[in-house]
């Protein structure tokens, strides 16, 4: 039976508010006006939100690594929209920074996310960085932001990216963004190589087709299931803790040294009693395929237990 403390309620009716706002996973585009109105606000978004957030960082970085992003302990790193900075945390963790920069339009999140880094590295430095004229970042974190941006921010956005050496963007793994996401890669084609998640450098195939969107679930740590605090927050929010949606990008002006991977499985797998249809995107577009129990039970295992452990499917044997 799990015991624990009720979440605060203040926490919960700020998270609620936050919530409605611009958290529902079905939430179309469009910009919204300043939202954080103190400390308060980012506290208890960085304590349910941002955890949630960062467990999407962890998968997309994992990958990125697996894909041959180098790590670079000088890069100035630029965390854009960043809220309470937990892009940036997650990023340093595994890949390293000299020096953090925080941007955001709220100079209240600027401040909470350089103390936030700097809290989870003290070898990091961190500032706000509320002017970018001149800013040319080594690498630029763009995390839960696209969907929130009007025309004026978007392009903003573009200028930014094309003065980056290096871009990582994780977004909500809904249709709408997704998408969005999708003809940004295909406006950066030319000038940057994709890291990941994409097995090749053609068009992009999600976007063939109206019904199609780019996206993984992450997993959040086993321990997230038996903390009562957890479970309580997640269910007074109507949060299902265990789907954790996102789609990402990662782009390099270098090529990675690593051979890309012949493909990538998309979405969730529709699981089966005795084989599994995956979704596949290839060079040659979107592929439907089945993993029997029969002719590979690891990875029909893999499909079932752990999804978010496969990203491609082992080559048929002769
Ligand atoms: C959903 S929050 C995501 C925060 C953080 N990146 C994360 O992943 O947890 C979106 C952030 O983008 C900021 N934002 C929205 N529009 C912006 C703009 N035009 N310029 C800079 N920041 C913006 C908001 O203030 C907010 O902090």
């Amino acid at each position: 039976m799990l015991r624990a403390m009720p979440p605060s309620r203040d926490l919960m009716i700020r998270l609620h508010r936050l919530r409605e706002l611009f958290l529902a996973e079905d939430r179309g585009d469009g910009a919204l006006p300043d939202y954080w109105r103190d400390d308060g606000d980012l506290r208890a978004y960085d304590r349910v939100f941002a955890a949630r957030i960062g467990w999407k960082w962890d998968a997309a970085m994992a990958e990125c690594e697996d894909r041959g992003w180098r790590r670079d302990d000088h890069a100035v790193v630029l965390d854009y929209g960043c809220g309470t900075g937990i892009a940036a945390r997650r990023f340093a963790r595994r890949f390293g920074a000299r020096e953090v920069l925080c941007h955001d339009r709220s100079p209240a999140a600027m401040r909470f996310a350089a103390r936030a880094v700097v809290a989870d590295d003290d070898r990091l430095r961190a500032r706000a960085a509320p002017d970018l004229a001149d800013v040319r970042p080594d690498v630029l974190l763009v995390s839960h932001v696209l969907g929130e941006l009007d025309e004026r921010g978007a392009a903003a956005l573009q200028e930014l990216i094309a003065r980056s050496r290096r871009v990582v963007l994780v977004e909500p793994g809904n249709k709408a963004t997704s998408r969005r996401l999708g003809e940004l890669r295909a406006r950066l084609l030319p000038t940057f190589a994709v890291i990941a998640p994409c097995p090749h450098a053609t068009d992009c195939p999600a976007l063939a087709r109206r019904d199609d969107w780019c996206h993984f679930f992450a997993a959040p740590p086993p321990e997230v299931f038996t903390t009562g605090e957890w479970v309580l927050t997640a269910r007074e929010l109507g949060i299902d803790l265990r789907s954790l949606p996102y789609a990402f990008l990662a782009l390099d002006r270098e090529p990675s040294p690593l051979p890309a991977p012949p493909h990538r499985l998309l979405g969730r797998s529709d699981l089966g009693k005795h084989e599994h249809r995956v979704q596949l995107c290839t060079a040659a577009g979107l592929q439907e395929t089945r993993v029997a129990k029969r002719h590979d039970p690891a990875t029909f295992r893999a499909l079932k237990k752990e999804p978010q452990t496969v990203r491609w499917l082992p080559p048929a044997a002769p």
